[in-house]
């Protein structure tokens, strides 16, 4: 079968391997339908990321159809499609219990990473009872796409800022992380949606497909000015989506006194703290890997019209094509935000 590897040298390649096989009785084999770039595939490629293992198949985002099940897998079976975690967790550890899944004792992030993902034609799915989640009948492989990864961490960000009915919530990134985090504060009952980010395109579409109320571009606009004419004290949460040292200072400068910052962005430098400076302001800082436990809860969102994550993707290409859309994707140009990989279309 077709699949895109990657190699220390940060190149990456399409190369023939053998179809993957089960080998735990908790393993499913799924068949690709469409699968998509995240950002932490580019942090691999580029070498940040360390438990990654070269010439390992990438991709860790994707819908498919079960085509094989190990003997102890009960809650899915060959012919359901299906939409799959980003995480591997075994659901019974210590953590797995608490619905801690990021740090699953026997999983993490290992699609993509450290053992085969799912930028190929067929994958292999271990412990797939918990990292599977049946995809509703109305709901597309399209629809599906982003619920066990952007849209569980758009979710994870929004559910940290304990959100009360009509909060006024700040989500600081445009992204695709960013923009899922405001269409679920949405949903948890944020009342106002500031959005912020440097590219102006990006604003226009948390504007243009109502995600956000307000949008502001804090390199042009004076952004903790406007929010305490709007809110009086400052934003009720913030969710922090963007992940550089400006929007990390941005974060907590325009939240009020009390208010959560919910931190979902990656950092590539260490951060600081101005104790002494935020001192009085009684923030509640929250972090952390995305516990990605409401797949199911998130398709029936999606099922029911209250999420739709469908304006996320401004491309679809086949396998083939993926290295260019690769490029394309770490170039964002304007208006891009996710690429759909469609399966390997093979020359008749
Ligand atoms: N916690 C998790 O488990 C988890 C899961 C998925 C993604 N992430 C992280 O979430 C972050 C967002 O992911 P994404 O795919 O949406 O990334 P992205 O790069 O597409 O989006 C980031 C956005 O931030 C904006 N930005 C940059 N500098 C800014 C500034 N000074 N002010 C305002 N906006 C600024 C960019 O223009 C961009 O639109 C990344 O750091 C990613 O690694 C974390
Ligand atoms: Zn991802
Ligand atoms: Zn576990």
């Amino acid at each position: 079968m077709k699949a895109l590897i990657w190699n220390k040298s940060g190149k990456i390649e399409i190369v023939d391997k053998k179809f993957p096989e089960i080998t735990e009785p908790t393993d499913a084999i799924v068949k690709v339908t469409m699968s998509s770039i995240c950002t932490s595939d580019l942090h691999i490629i580029h070498g940040c990321v360390p438990n990654a293992v070269p010439n390992t198949v990438l991709g860790h985002e994707f819908v498919g159809e079960v085509t094989s099940i190990g003997s102890e897998v009960k809650n899915i079976s060959p012919g359901d499609r299906v939409s799959a975690n980003c995480e591997t967790f075994c659901g019974e550890c210590f953590f797995c219990k608490l619905g801690y899944i990021n740090n699953c004792t026997k999983g993490g992030w290992k699609l993509g990473c450290s053992i085969d993902g799912c930028q190929a034609e067929y994958v292999r799915v271990p412990f797939a009872d918990t990292g599977l989640t049946k995809i509703p009948d109305n709901v597309s492989y399209s629809n599906a796409l982003f619920a066990g990864d952007i849209l569980s961490s758009g979710y994870f960000g929004a559910e940290m800022c304990e959100i009360k009915q009509n909060d006024t919530i700040a989500v600081i990134g445009c992204g695709p992380v960013g923009l899922c985090a405001m269409q679920c504060a949405r949903l948890l009952g944020a009342g106002k949606i500031i959005a912020l980010d440097i590219d102006d395109s990006r604003l226009r579409i948390a504007k243009e497909n109502n995600l956000a109320d307000i949008t502001i571009n804090p390199q042009v606009e004076d952004a903790e000015k406007i929010i305490f004419n709007i809110t009086k004290y400052g934003a009720d949460g913030v969710i922090e989506a963007a992940g550089t040292d400006e929007t990390f200072t941005l974060a907590w400068t325009i939240a009020r006194p009390n208010a959560v910052v919910a931190i979902v962005a990656m950092y590539e430098n260490n951060q600081i703290l101005p104790l002494p400076q935020m001192y009085g302001k009684n923030l509640i800082f929250k972090t952390g890997g995305v516990d990605a436990i409401h797949c199911k809860k998130l398709l029936e969102y999606i099922s029911q019209g209250k999420l739709n994550t469908d304006l996320l993707i401004s491309k679809e290409v086949p396998l083939n094509n993926i290295i260019e859309a690769y490029h394309e994707f770490e170039a964002k140009k304007e208006g891009m935000l996710k690429i759909a990989v469609t399966p390997w279309v093979y020359e008749k």
